[in-house]
């Protein structure tokens, strides 16, 4: 039942994408809603998110499905209006705000970190956070920061890399999933899945089949991390095993 429910939700978060914003019916569905077994030792995630939280969820699908052996320790939004923490919170996960609204940056992360470290965060995933982390932040976590950013880096880094893409005519995008540095969108390389962009699409439609493979690959991307599986020479993470989300 577990890997039915994942899927429906899966569907659910595509169908809902390609519409409008998450309906009532969503926010209410308790088959999306997950157990979690406090007895086995996990290793712990933090997800930082601002948005609608739908990478968020691609992963909370994969852990609750027992394709990623995880724990979400924590969920940390800097925006009430996050629709991913409302996600979050229906899914019975620990959900914090830690509005950035008003404070200096370094006010504001240290209040996160202190969150992090609280909920013994092992790993720290960016899904659409839209903070950029001071180096002090990234030194608190060494090689223990992911972001997802929807393009083919170094191609099209910042905000609306889709359109930036797009409008540039490429013929191929993407995404990737990438260790984050002082730098932005610019860390170490750890899983880029690419697309081929249709003479049909519109930039929305690139990025709904972006975001597609941004669900997959970020779940190969934290298995690799979080099994150790890889090493790093210079900017390349070379993978020691497959990690493809089965
Ligand atoms: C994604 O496109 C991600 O690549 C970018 O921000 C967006 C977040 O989307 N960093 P969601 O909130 O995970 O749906």
């Amino acid at each position: 039942m577990r890997d039915q429910g994942s899927f429906d939700c899966t569907r659910l978060r595509l169908a809902t994408l390609r519409t409008t914003r998450l309906d009532k019916s969503h926010r209410t569905d308790n088959s999306c809603r997950r157990v979690y077994d406090s007895h086995v030792t996990m290793k712990n995630l933090g997800i930082l998110l601002s948005g609608r939280g739908s990478n968020f969820e691609a992963i909370a699908d994969n852990v609750a499905a027992g394709k990623l052996d995880a724990n979400i320790a924590a969920v940390i939004s800097n925006r009430h209006d996050a629709g991913g923490i409302e996600l979050a919170r229906l899914r019975g996960l620990k959900t914090l705000l830690v509005p950035s609204r008003g404070k200096q940056r370094e006010e504001h992360e240290r209040e996160v970190v202190a969150v992090l470290r609280e909920h013994q965060v092992d790993l720290v995933c960016l899904a659409g956070y839209m903070r950029l982390l001071s180096p002090w932040f990234v030194q608190q976590f060494p090689n223990r920061i992911l972001n997802i950013h929807p393009a083919l880096l170094p191609a099209f880094p910042g905000l609306d890399a889709q359109k930036q893409a797009f409008d540039y005519g490429v013929k191929v995008s993407g995404c990737t999933v990438h260790f984050v540095d002082a730098d932005l969108d610019h860390g170490a390389i750890i899983v880029q899945k690419a697309i081929p962009v249709l003479e049909s699409d519109d930039e929305h439609t690139l990025a709904l089949r972006i975001l597609e493979q941004e669900h997959i690959a970020y779940t190969e991307a934290i298995r690799i991390v979080l099994e150790g599986k890889y090493r790093i020479e210079g900017r390349r993470v070379i993978a020691s095993a497959s990690s493809t989300v089965k």
